[in-house]
């Protein structure tokens, strides 16, 4: 029986250290590409694929992550009062279900792997999804719900891929590739950041999982790997064997929005496809060519 797929975990843990200065005093993931911030991208995106239940994993100096879908009475109450109906529909994707969002702290930073075993308590023995905010997809079919179908048809984990530069391998999980019919791919194995002579293939992980909840087990023993760090690409291919494991050609285009390039890629992509900003932006970039 394949359980549904209602929970997700965001690990929101990171410094942001690549968006120094503006993440010294907020969060990396409440930077807005045009004018929403990157979590609710996550949380949104996530929604759409049937998640009901999420998992913060968070630190210190995160708190406007939690604010940002509560109720923030004093602003509604104003809003109403001005009959500023626009404005007060632009707070509708930060409203939550009560109890829907739950956070726990990742008290020291050793990695990605670690991150997801915080949230065990809350993972339990359900299958979950994993988004990293940095990662912004456009795609007329949100990532997570093309991943979501996917793990409806096949079971087990599947994993949002797309094929890097060669050079680039050093920089994501990449995937050691079974049976594959152009879309989906069987996993046989998963490497994580390796240089681009030992990669065994250039098709990388991106920022969209449908796990097990067996990792847990797995990332409990807390090896090290690539960095020094507990590694969830170590974790997951531990799982190839027992359990079926899939990577996704997802359709759509990917932003690095942890890295300044892409993130600056991000704004303008996305502004082009907001029917009241579209001819403004086009406009103005004639200009800089
Ligand atoms: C993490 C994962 C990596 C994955 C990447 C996607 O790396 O460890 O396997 O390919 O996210 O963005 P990070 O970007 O945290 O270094």
């Amino acid at each position: 029986m394949i359980k549904p797929l209602r929970k997700a975990v965001l690990p929101v843990a990171g410094l942001g250290t690549r968006f120094l200065p503006a993440t010294k005093a907020t969060a990396k993931e409440m930077l807005p590409v045009v004018d929403k911030p990157l979590i609710q991208y996550a949380v949104e995106e996530a929604r759409a694929a049937g998640i009901e239940q999420f998992c913060m994993v968070t630190g210190r100096g995160k708190t406007a992550l939690v604010e940002h879908f509560d109720i923030a009475f004093e602003l509604e109450a104003t809003l109403r009062e001005r009959n500023k109906v626009e404005a007060l529909a632009l707070l509708e994707g930060t409203q939550s279900e009560p109890g829907s969002i739950v956070t726990v702290r990742q008290q020291v930073p050793l990695g990605l792997g670690h991150a997801i075993w915080c949230a065990r308590a809350f993972i339990g023995d359900d299958p979950f999804a994993i988004l990293l905010p940095d990662d912004l997809v456009l795609a007329d079919t949100p990532c997570l719900r093309q991943l979501a179908d996917a793990y409806r048809d096949t079971g087990g984990n599947v994993v949002a891929v797309t094929e890097v530069p060669r050079e680039h391998t050093n920089r994501y999980g990449i995937l050691q590739i079974g049976k594959d019919d152009g879309r989906l791919v069987e996993v046989k194995g998963l490497v994580e950041k390796p240089a681009p002579k030992d990669a065994p293939s250039n098709l990388s992980i991106i920022g969209r999982y449908v796990l097990m909840p067996e990792v847990i087990g797995h990332l409990a023993k807390m090896e090290r790997g690539a960095g020094n760090e507990v590694q969830l690409t170590d974790g997951m291919a531990k799982l190839i064997g027992n359990q079926p494991f899939h990577g996704l050609r997802f359709e759509g285009r990917r932003f690095d929005c942890g890295d300044k390039i892409g993130f600056l890629e991000a704004q303008i992509a996305f502004a082009l496809k907001r029917p009241d900003l579209a001819d403004a932006v086009r406009a103005f970039l004639k200009t800089y060519m």
